[in-house]
Order: C-alpha cells, then structure tokens, then sequence
C-alpha cells in the first residue's frame, strides 16, 4: 500500500464515529478468565487503596521539627580529664553535633619565619636564588622571605616562609584516640508538629512522675527491642547501625546520618504516632581518600607578651539529624478519588479479555468479525481501499453491514 493511500485510508477512518456494542460471548473459559481478571483487579486495589497506600487519607509530609542534642561522657587523657566543653561541638547542641576522637596538636606556635613543608610545589630549594620573595602559595602555608634554609634539624633545604611557626607538619604530637568515646551518648531530642492536623509529638514518652523520668532519663541507653523511648544513643551504638568500624571512624573521622523517621496514622490514637530511628554514614566511603572528617582550631594565649597558639586538627564523629515526617487522616474527597479511580480501573478487565478473545479464543475470527461493525447509510459505493480497514487488534475486516442485523 502506497503512503498516499494509507494516509488517505487514516484520514477517512479519523472521521469515522466508533461507538461501544455489548457482546454477550458465551463462552465458559472466557467468563472464567474474565471474572477472575476481575477478582484480581479489585483485590489489588483494595489492598492498594485501603492498605498499602492508605489513599483514603489526606496527608502531609513535611512536619515542622526541632532537634536538640546533647553529648555525654567523660574521658581520661593521661592525667588531663577531657569533658564535654572540650570535645563535643558546637556546645548549644542543635541537628548537628560533633565529638572529637582524636586529636594532632601542635603547640606553641607564633608569628615569625620558618622553613616550609618539604612537600609543598618548589619548596625544595639549594641557594637563595630557588625562592621568589614575596610569593605566596595556597597550597603551603605562608608568604616566602627570599631565603632558602635548612629543613629544622633535616639536613636539606627548604623555602623560609612568614607564617605561623613551627609548621603543623613538622612539630605535630598525634594524641592516641578517644576510645572511650565508644561509650559516649548522645542526647536527641526531637519533636514534630504537623499543623494541619495539629499534632504535637515529642520522642521522648511523656511521664506522670517527673522524678522517675529524670532518673530513667539520665541512666537509659537507646535500644530498638529493649529500651524504644530512650533518646540517649551511644556513639558505639550509633556506628554498629551504621556498620561503621569504630577504632576506623577514630583514625578517619566521619559524618554519620541519624535519621529520625516519623509515620503516623492519625485515624488511630496519636500515641501510636511514633518515632523509628535508622542510621548511615554520610561522607564519601571509608576507602576514598576524600572521606572522613576533621577540622582545626586554635587556641590562643599569650606567653612572654607574644600572642601564641596551639593549633588542633580534630578528627571527628559528626551526626547529622535528619527527621521525615508523615501523616495520614482520613478525608472524604481522597477516598471518593482513589474509589472512582479504582472502579474504573476495573475498564482494564474488559481490555485484557477481548485480547484473550481475539488473540487465542478466536480461532474462525467469529467473534471479531462481530466486534467490529461498519456501518454505512447510503449503499455501499464500490471503493475497495475504503471498504477494509486493519483494526486495532490486527485482524481483517471487510464491511459487515450487510451481515449483521442492525
Ligand atoms: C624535597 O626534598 C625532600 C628530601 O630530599 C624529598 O623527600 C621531597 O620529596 C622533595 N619535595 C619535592 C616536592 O620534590
Ligand atoms: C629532629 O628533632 C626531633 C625532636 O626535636 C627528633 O624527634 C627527630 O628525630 C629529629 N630529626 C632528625 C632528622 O634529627
Ligand atoms: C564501654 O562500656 C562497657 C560497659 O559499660 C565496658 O565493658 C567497656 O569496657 C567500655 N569501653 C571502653 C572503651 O571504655
Ligand atoms: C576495625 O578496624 C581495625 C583497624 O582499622 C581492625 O583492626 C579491626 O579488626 C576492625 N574491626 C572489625 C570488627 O572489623
Ligand atoms: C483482508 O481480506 C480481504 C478480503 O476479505 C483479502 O482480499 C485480503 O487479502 C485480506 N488481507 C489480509 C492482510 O489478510
């Protein structure tokens, strides 16, 4: 057939008025298929609609929440004792908090000249002439004086720079790690308000007795099975769920994920409403060389009039809380939706059994040529390319109106 001729056989049949006809087929394997068609249908989407989705429910997935953390604890460091001012930060706990687990200081540095980093592009040098005074290089550590020296007490040459000094590569002391920090806490306050349906939730389960909650409060330690209400996590805990090795997250640092997760069906009691805690790292993988975290600080004071400082790298165990929150209430007009849409879903019977129909069932094409009639009013003008047409289920049909009573 010529492209002219089919786009001409399209444009006819476009114009064409196609109307729905019921059939009834007697025909004992196809009713059974098609009332169990229909079973599974309406089943799925019952179990869709009322169990799965709960689309009978209005919703909302965006609570307003706020997070309040605290890090407990206590670790002894040779003869100093290291508290919570010193490794938890920041102090005013909010959804992130980070705890120190190990440490690199380097102390008493001050301002004055000294010998860049060996490593650092062209630091190496022989003569004077090797440094560029006054140029300053982002990756190294300060301003360059114009003078090449000797590396401390190494026996080569570097770059005299204007920075800091000693540089951290040189003098730093890398402290053993926290690992009492294992048994840390953390302290997670969480509480959630979904405004349309005003519901105020908290993740701690609210008691009569002040002093009974105080005490448990302070002594209990989270645990899914046995302890579901207690929002004190231990950071050992916390990197077990987040199959982190912990003595590994002490020597890398890393960001782990604590995602509080609220799923609430308020068509029951809102005390039913509660929290599920899950936990991930977050930072890159462990075995990629940009993951892990850590970060310096300095602390400054003042020794023979000169300000100093001790500067510290801090490898650390940061958590990150993250809440999702949903809830779901029965509302009228979603259940009158997800019915509607569910009943006429139910269409989609019908189209799986005329294809069984057409497909396998009609092997004399008896039922097809009855399913699809061509009706035409004035007599039938002797076009052929008119006349037939390929339907939509592949078969052949030539115009039945003479046929079929009308
Ligand atoms: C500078 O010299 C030191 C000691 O000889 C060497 O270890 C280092 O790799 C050199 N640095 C560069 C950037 O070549
Ligand atoms: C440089 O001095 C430090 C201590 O001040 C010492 O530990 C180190 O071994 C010395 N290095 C060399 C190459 O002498
Ligand atoms: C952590 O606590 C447990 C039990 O309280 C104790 O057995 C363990 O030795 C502690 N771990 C460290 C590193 O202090
Ligand atoms: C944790 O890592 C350390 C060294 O990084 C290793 O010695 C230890 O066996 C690891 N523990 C587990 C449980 O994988
Ligand atoms: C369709 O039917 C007509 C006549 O009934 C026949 O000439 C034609 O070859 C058939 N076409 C196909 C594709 O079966």
């Amino acid at each position: 057939m010529g492209l002219r001729e089919f786009i001409k056989e399209y444009f006819l049949s476009f114009w064409d008025y196609e109307t729905p006809k019921v059939m009834v087929v007697k025909n004992r394997t196809l009713g059974v298929i098609y009332r169990g068609v229909q079973f599974l249908v309406i089943t799925y989407f019952i179990w869709y609609v009322f169990i799965s989705q709960k689309a009978y429910q209005e919703s909302e997935n965006r609570p307003e929440s706020s997070v309040y953390t605290l890090m407990k604890g206590t670790a002894v460091h040779g003869d100093d004792i290291l508290d919570t001012v010193e490794y938890a930060q920041p102090s005013e706990g909010g959804d992130v908090i980070s705890t120190i687990l190990r440490r690199e200081v380097t102390y008493d540095q001050r301002h004055g000249t000294c010998a860049e980093y060996f490593k650092v592009a062209n630091a190496n040098c022989t003569t004077d002439s090797d440094c560029i005074k006054g140029e300053v290089d982002f990756d190294g550590h300060g301003r360059r004086t114009g003078k090449c020296i000797q590396y401390y007490n190494h026996t080569f040459k570097t770059c005299e720079i204007q920075t800091w000094c000693p540089i951290e590569e040189y003098a730093v002391v890398r402290e053993p790690a926290l690992v009492e920090a294992i048994n840390f806490t953390v302290f997670i306050r969480n509480s959630i308000h979904f405004p349309r349906f005003k519901v105020l939730r908290g993740n701690i389960k609210d008691a009569s007795n002040k002093r009974d909650m105080h005490r448990y409060l302070s002594r209990c330690r989270y645990d899914e099975d046995k302890e579901p209400y207690c929002p004190n996590f231990r950071l050992g805990y916390i990197a077990d769920q987040a199959r982190e090795n912990f003595s590994e997250l002490c020597r890398t640092g890393g960001v782990i994920g604590v995602f509080i997760n609220w799923n609430c069906n308020l068509d029951l009691d809102p005390s039913y409403c509660k929290p599920t805690y899950s936990f991930r790292r977050l930072d890159l993988r462990k075995d990629q060389a940009s993951s892990g975290y850590y970060y310096r600080f300095a602390k400054y004071y003042s020794k023979d009039g000169v300000e100093t400082r001790t500067l510290i790298k801090a490898y650390g165990i940061r958590l990150d809380v993250i809440v999702h929150g949903h809830a779901g209430k029965f509302s009228p007009i979603p259940t009158i939706i997800s019915t509607v849409t569910a009943m006429t879903s139910v269409g989609i019977c019908t189209i799986i059994c005329d294809w069984i129909m057409l497909t396998f069932i009609d092997k004399n094409e008896i039922y097809s040529e009855r399913k699809f009639d061509e009706i035409i009013k004035e007599p039938p003008v002797p076009l052929p390319t008119e006349l037939s047409y390929i339907s939509s289920f592949g078969s052949n049909h030539s115009d039945l109106s003479d046929g079929v009573p009308l």
